[in-house]
């Protein structure tokens, strides 16, 4: 390594971008800072010719990643291409393979190669940074791998995905379209280039599986993760749990049970008034319970240049001081085995929202199958859509149903049998509750 710690940069989107504008913007500074120069020597992307209104001038453009991962003029090779495939995994390995460190945003890579990464990272001794990788601006991998690194973690869970938590606040605030806030949020840099990432949960759920093997030591297992998205809230959902009390937030949460770690991403009531259901808009939130720190809440951006390419700069300077970290947190030799806890076993609070034909004895037959599979309702509320026009004759009644915890195996059951019974004329929807 020269004096100077030579950065190449694939991928010139919104956050390469994000992150040329920081270290042409602040260099004088980030010298002082990480103790030596930082300079970008090469930079590469799929169309040379597109304006992407940064200065590239002196720059020399790389003709792939694969050759920048391996260019003698590169210290540290930054990824922020996206994608579990390639040219992602290939330059990735080469470059640790070449004994350059690697500092990436690319949660899919890791939630599918990372143990791979890692170990690779480590028989090259070479560090593999991702904190953009993780809720955007957040330092929360660097939180759970070095600052709490004295505690038993029992349970780490947050709003992890900006786009989704976008799309809600703005549909609940402003009463507005689906697919017109999700445009919105592609305009603004925050969706992943395929949003189905976003909406379908996947995206959280490569975060979580991050988190999770960091939390608990234990190897990342993104394909044992439950994962449910936003695509079916409905307004009517929003404003019903308003009503009640209750804000819909697309949570991930991993959490120790007894018969082993659950995973789990999908829309998730939380009450008005817990920290988790103040973070609106693009923020994230993640938190983790352990065993001498007690309850730590970080906020900030989850998504969008200026906050992801704050967070790969932090990784760029810790090698530049040359702290170099096990990826993981433990060597990869150390991280046991994921167990999974089944999702049917998961235990807590439901809101089901029925559409029933409007008959009498309707509401007594779902509460004797509710009371079959020895399901309490905390509350059960006629619910008025908006979809219906008032003073229109309609022949089904929606209802909304909350449970108190039970069994997500007793829910399911229950919902089989109404549904067998003939009582519903539509899917039910149901969406977990979380306490706080
Ligand atoms: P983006 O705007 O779509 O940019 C992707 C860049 O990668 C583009 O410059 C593209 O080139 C380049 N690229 C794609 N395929 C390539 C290939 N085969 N060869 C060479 N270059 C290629 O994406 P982004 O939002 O900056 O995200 C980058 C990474 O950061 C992803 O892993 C994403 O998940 C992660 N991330 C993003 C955010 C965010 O808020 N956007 C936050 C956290 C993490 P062209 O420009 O020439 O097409
Ligand atoms: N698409 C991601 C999001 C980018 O909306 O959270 C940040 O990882």
């Amino acid at each position: 390594m020269t004096n100077t710690l030579r950065l190449g940069i694939a991928g010139l989107g919104t956050v390469g971008t994000g992150l040329l504008d920081i270290v042409t913007k602040h260099s004088a500074s980030l010298a002082v800072r990480a103790g030596t120069p930082i300079e970008v020597t090469e930079v590469t992307a799929r169309d040379r010719d597109k304006d992407r209104g940064v200065d590239l001038s002196g720059l020399t453009w790389a003709a792939s990643p694969e050759a920048m991962a391996t260019s003698e003029n590169v210290d540290v090779f930054v990824e922020l291409m996206g994608g579990d495939g390639e040219p992602a995994k290939s330059s990735v390995e080469a470059a640790l393979r070449a004994g350059k460190h690697v500092v990436t945003a690319n949660k899919a890579l890791l939630a599918m190669h990372g143990n791979e990464l890692a170990r690779l990272a480590e028989e090259n001794e070479v560090a593999l940074n991702f904190e953009a990788a993780v809720a955007g601006g957040i330092p929360i991998v660097k939180t759970i791998r070095e600052s709490a690194t004295a505690n038993q973690i029992s349970r780490v869970y947050g709003i992890m995905n900006g786009t989704c938590n976008f799309i809600m606040t703005k549909m609940r605030n402003e009463a507005r379209d689906f697919a017109d806030v999700l445009a919105e949020a592609q305009a603004l840099g925050y969706a992943e280039a395929d949003p189905t990432f976003d909406i379908g949960g996947f995206d959280a759920a490569h975060k979580l599986a991050i988190l999770t093997s960091l939390a608990f030591g234990r190897e990342i297992d993104f394909s044992a993760i439950y994962v449910e998205g936003i695509e079916h809230i409905a307004l009517d959902d929003i404003k019903a749990a308003d009503n009640l009390g209750f804000k819909i937030k697309l949570l991930g949460v991993a959490v120790e049970t007894e018969d082993g770690i659950e995973q789990r991403v999908h829309p998730t009531l939380v009450p008005k008034g817990s920290n988790i259901a103040e973070v609106e808009g693009v923020f994230n939130a993640v938190g983790l319970e352990g065993d001498s720190v007690g309850e730590l809440i970080l906020e900030g951006a989850g998504a969008g240049a200026g906050p992801t390419a704050s967070a790969v700069m932090a990784d760029i300077i810790d090698i530049a001081r040359g702290n170099v970290v096990h990826p993981l947190g433990l060597p990869v030799s150390m991280l046991k085995p994921y167990k999974r806890a089944r999702m049917r076993a998961h235990e807590g609070g439901y809101y089901i929202a029925l559409e029933l034909f409007d008959r009498p004895g309707e509401v007594a037959a779902v509460a004797q199958h509710m009371a079959n599979q020895n399901i309490s309702l905390a509350s059960i509320m006629q619910h008025t859509s908006d979809t219906v026009e008032k003073g229109a004759k309609r022949e089904t009644a929606p209802f909304i149903l909350i449970t108190h915890d039970t069994m997500e195996s007793d829910v399911r059951t229950a919902l089989d049998e109404i549904e067998n019974g003939g009582h519903l004329a539509s899917k039910p929807r149901v969406i977990r509750i979380e306490r706080f």
